[in-house]
Order: structure tokens, then sequence, then C-alpha cells
């Protein structure tokens, strides 16, 4: 009887030490940070009926796969796009993926991936608008901006230097309020990242249009990951699968998947 309980003891021991030891406990649970809203990049996917969300788009897909390939679990923590790089800074989360544009004052407190996708400035006003055809068209008026987003810092940095006085400037945590603003007519305009106004625009073909400054107020930019400074070896390793995804034409496939099938996300 003795034996046959040391062997159980025994036996049960070993099943737990390799249960503790497989592949899977064992991968690092990497906390992506994200502000969904902002089609095609990060959103709520909408499957109706009752169902509750899931997070999707072009950010999400993509940090699922290179941290697939590196073996790491992602878990989204979804906040205020101003917010995220303090988050990554207190370690709060351990990379940000947000449609984040590389700027030389952000790669002062954290780093960046290898750019994965090409943007700019577009300027969303509303269809029946037949004044604002430019940046300097808006002069006097109401232009909105997502908080803290190039968008933001673009309008802010013109008004404050006098190229344009901006009538008031709105800054919202969110887009989809100020697009619904600039429809209802109590915004002029509203500054956002291109292939998000696209997405917007899609939806609502008939109340908006969308432009590009024609004197070139905007520069382009382009988006990375960012990484806490510290973390120079994870972020050597989603770039080496990061680059290689952007030569496959993985980010290509994405942005024509969600923009195909998810259009309607935008709202
Ligand atoms: N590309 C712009 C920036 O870096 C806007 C990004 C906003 N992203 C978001 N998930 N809302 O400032």
């Amino acid at each position: 009887m003795k034996k046959l309980i040391l062997l159980a003891v025994l036996v049960f021991a070993v099943v737990a030490f390799v249960g503790c030891n497989n592949d899977e406990s064992e991968q690092r649970t990497l906390v992506m940070g994200t502000s969904a809203g902002f089609f095609p990049f990060e959103f709520i996917a909408d499957y109706g009926q009752g169902v509750i969300g899931q997070y999707a788009g072009i950010d999400v897909s993509l940090a699922a796969r290179i941290a697939d390939e590196l073996g790491f679990n992602v878990e989204i923590r979804d906040q205020e796009f101003g917010g995220l790089i303090l988050a990554l800074q207190n370690r709060e989360i351990d990379f940000i993926a947000a449609g984040m544009t590389i700027r030389p004052d952000r790669q002062e407190v954290v780093n960046f991936t290898v750019p994965y996708f090409n943007a700019g400035q577009y300027v969303v006003v509303r269809s029946d608008n037949n004044a604002v055809h430019s940046i300097a068209d808006l002069e006097g008026k109401l232009v909105g901006v997502q908080l803290a987003t190039t968008g933001d810092l673009a309008i802010t940095d013109g008004h404050d230097e006098g190229v344009v006085t901006f009538g008031n400037i709105a800054r919202f945590t969110q887009p989809l309020p100020g697009i619904l603003d600039v429809i209802g007519g109590s915004l002029d305009a509203f500054v956002i990242d291109a292939p998000v106004a696209r997405g917007f625009l899609a939806n609502h073909p008939d109340d908006l249009r969308v432009f590009a400054d024609p004197n070139g107020f905007f520069g382009p930019e382009s988006f990375g990951m960012a990484f806490h400074k510290d973390d120079t070896e994870l972020l050597a390793q989603f770039n080496e699968v990061l680059s290689r995804l952007i030569a496959e034409g993985y980010v290509d496939y994405l942005y024509a998947y969600y923009t195909t099938h998810y259009a309607h996300h935008a709202n």
C-alpha cells in the first residue's frame, strides 16, 4: 500500500512537472497597446445579433502574426491614443500598434520598428461644402482632430505659427464623433490619416468629401510599432519578422482584406 501511494505521488509529480513545461504555458504574453476606432488598423468587429465584438484590423492581425511566429501570446489593451507612449514608458504595455506615425520627437522616448505603412493627413468635409478645398480655406473655421495625433500636431503648429488662423480647434479622443459632427454640420472639417478618412468616406459617400491639402501643408508619414527604449532585443525580433512580412506583401494583403470585407466597420 505504501509503495502504491509513493508511486501515485511520483506519477502525479512527473505529470505536473511535464504539464508546466510544455511550450504553451511557457509562452510569454505581450500586451499590445492600441486605440480602437481607427479602421482599418484597429477596430472592434461587430458581428451583430448580440455577439460581443472582437478586436480586428491591420495592426491586430500583423501583431498577432509576428507574435505567433516568435512564440508569444498577445493581449490587447485599448486606450486613448494620447496615453499610449506614457503607458509604454511605464511598462503598462509591451508595445504599441496603433497606426502610429514615426516622428523624431517620439523617437526620443520610444523605439520604432521599420515602417510598415505609408500615410499622410486628409481633410474630411461635408460633400455640400463647396468653399473648402485646402487648409488655407479653413481660415476662421472650426477644425476637428484626434487628440495628440499627427493631425492635431500639424493643425496646432500651423495655427500657433500663424500659417492659418483657425476659428477653433476641437480635439476629440476618438475620430468617429468628429466625423459625425462634420456630417451634422457643427464642424467644418476633420483632419485624419488618409487611409482612415477613406474608410469613413466609403461609409458616407453622399455626405462626405475628402482631400489632401494641395499646397503640401501636411508632410508624408509612415507607421511603425513602438517599443520601450530598453527592449532592443524584442524590437530586433519584431523587425526581422515584420520586414519579411512586408516583403511578402502581407501588409498589402491585410489592407485589401479589411477594406474589402470589413468596410462597414469604419461607421
Ligand atoms: N498616425 C497618427 C499619429 O501617429 C494617428 C494615429 C491614431 N491612431 C489610432 N489608433 N487612433 O499620430
